[in-house]
């Protein structure tokens, strides 16, 4: 922005075009040599910018002209690192395309997806009737904000309910955003109905957790990646050891804890499944001691773990619920934390909000991602098809010197490879996986998290087993 003088009229740039300005009184009628010195240097700087700005936008409208298209995988991968924050350390390949359990790369190779974008593509990829639902809605009303109400939010609302047995859901759109709203929903409970003295609410979280990557969050953490340099952290929050009754029931005692936040099973941690009673116990002691029980189920949700909630193996309702990547089967980012009325009625207008959250378009694609997992027996999938996969991974350990253990529960497994946590071995064999039609990522270093869109057939899973065996089988170890 810059401004052009003439004895008649003052204009600035903006917006693309000139803009007339107010003249300001009695600036131009000085008629001082000074001026007149300092009215030349003026126009000559106004036309050296001027011309650079022209040229500086020609340049842009030229160089997107001439930016040249990427044709190889090395060539889009060199323009994401070239111009992308390096916040992630992708495995190299360029996806293009996807439908259900498939992926294709830019050249036309075609994989099995076995990550399903952290689990958030349950449904498999595109799916017929969630993209059906967002394109009849894209082209009716995609945003309204809170603002004012939506003919879809409602209905959403009452169907999600439903869907999960509680009184009320509040809409986000990232798991993150839903984790905080949970944490914020516990401290005003916490204060306004446990009766807490203010500003002293504490959060009981576990070890190795994954919640996300807000500064709340990863106060939560004890993981030196995504903590480290991030600080002050946000306190309040007392973490202990996952899958540790006593120590939960040690911190329990103070009577300033409002919550426990845990995930059913620890997915980033490397598909952490604790024993089998550990949610209801856990359960139980909050109840006992009038704390929240708040389960994470962003990424065990959805039928991922071979029930429609990871706590339903336990029988255990949470008091407060968080989902999101699959609720919108990895097509919208919407997230939701779900609560009855005693604990989400301390939320009032003004208290808390986002302008995405309960989007119409947002609300359609749920509600069509929802009705996939029960009417496609997703859950019921990942159970039976998660048997198998277990037990063949599980002679894998016997066979293969490279696999020590295999852990999960329904389509949500790990292997966890013999080599150390900074050794480059899982990484490797996922490079072989990919060559062999098969994508994975290594999670926590030697650990390959295996997770397939849960639309996956019993073939197809065994062609992937297939591709798994081949690889590890023939990975020869390092002479
Ligand atoms: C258990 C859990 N909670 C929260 C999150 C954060 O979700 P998002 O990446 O959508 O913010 C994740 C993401 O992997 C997760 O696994």
């Amino acid at each position: 922005m810059f401004a052009l003088d003439s004895s008649l009229q003052c204009f600035e740039y903006r917006y693309n075009r000139w803009i007339p300005l107010r003249r300001r009184s009695g600036f131009y009628r000085t008629d001082s040599r000074f001026f007149a010195q300092a009215h030349i240097e003026y126009r000559i700087r106004f036309y050296v910018r001027a011309a650079f700005a022209t040229f500086g936008r020609l340049n842009l409208d030229f160089q997107l002209l001439i930016m040249p298209t990427p044709h190889t995988s090395a060539e889009w991968m060199s323009l994401e690192d070239t111009y992308g924050a390096h916040n992630y350390h992708p495995l190299p390949v360029v996806l293009t395309r996807g439908k259900g359990v498939y992926v294709w790369d830019v050249s036309g190779k075609r994989y099995y997806d076995f990550l399903s974008a952290y689990s958030a593509v349950n449904q498999g990829h595109c799916h017929p009737r969630i993209i059906g639902a967002l394109r009849k809605q894209s082209e009716r009303l995609t945003l309204t904000s809170r603002a004012f109400y939506n003919d879809k939010l409602g209905p959403y609302e009452a169907f999600a309910t439903r869907y999960f047995g509680f009184d009320k859901l509040l809409p986000m759109n990232t798991g993150a955003e839903a984790v905080e709203t949970a944490m914020k929903l516990a401290r005003k409970w916490g204060y306004e109905k446990k009766g807490i003295p203010d500003e002293q609410a504490k959060i009981i979280v576990c070890h190795n957790n994954f919640h996300g990557r807000t500064i709340s969050i990863i106060s939560a953490s004890n993981e030196p990646s995504a903590r480290g340099h991030f600080g002050p952290y946000t306190p309040g929050l007392v973490s202990i050891p996952y899958d540790d009754i006593p120590a939960l029931e040690g911190e329990l005692a103070d009577p300033a804890v409002c919550a426990f936040l845990v995930e059913p099973i620890q997915g980033e941690a490397g598909v952490r499944v604790p024993h089998s009673d550990y949610i209801s116990k856990a359960h139980r002691a909050c109840k006992r001691k009038n704390v929240l029980f708040i389960a994470d189920e962003v990424q065990t949700g959805m039928g991922r773990t071979g029930k429609l909630l990871a706590v339903d193996h336990a029988g255990v309702k949470p008091d407060i619920l968080i989902l999101g990547k699959a609720i919108s089967g990895g097509v919208l980012p919407v997230s939701a934390v779900l609560a009855d009325d005693s604990i989400m009625e301390v939320i009032t207008p003004g208290t808390h909000g986002s302008t995405f959250g309960g989007n119409p378009l947002a609300c359609v694609v749920s509600t069509a991602a929802l009705k996939v997992v029960v009417e496609e027996k997703l859950a019921e999938n990942a159970q039976f098809l998660g048997d198998i996969f277990r037990e063949e991974m599980q002679k894998l350990v016997a066979e293969s010197y490279r696999v020590r253990l295999v852990r999960g529960k329904g389509l949500l497994n790990a292997i966890v490879i013999d080599d150390s946590e900074g050794s480059s071995t899982a990484w490797d064999l996922c490079l072989q996986l990919r060559d062999g039609g098969l994508l994975a990522k290594p999670t926590h270093g030697n650990t390959i998290r295996f997770a397939p869109p849960l639309v996956i057939d019993e073939a197809q899973l065994n062609e992937c087993i297939a591709i798994i065996r081949h690889t590890i089988l023939n990975d020869k170890p390092a002479s």
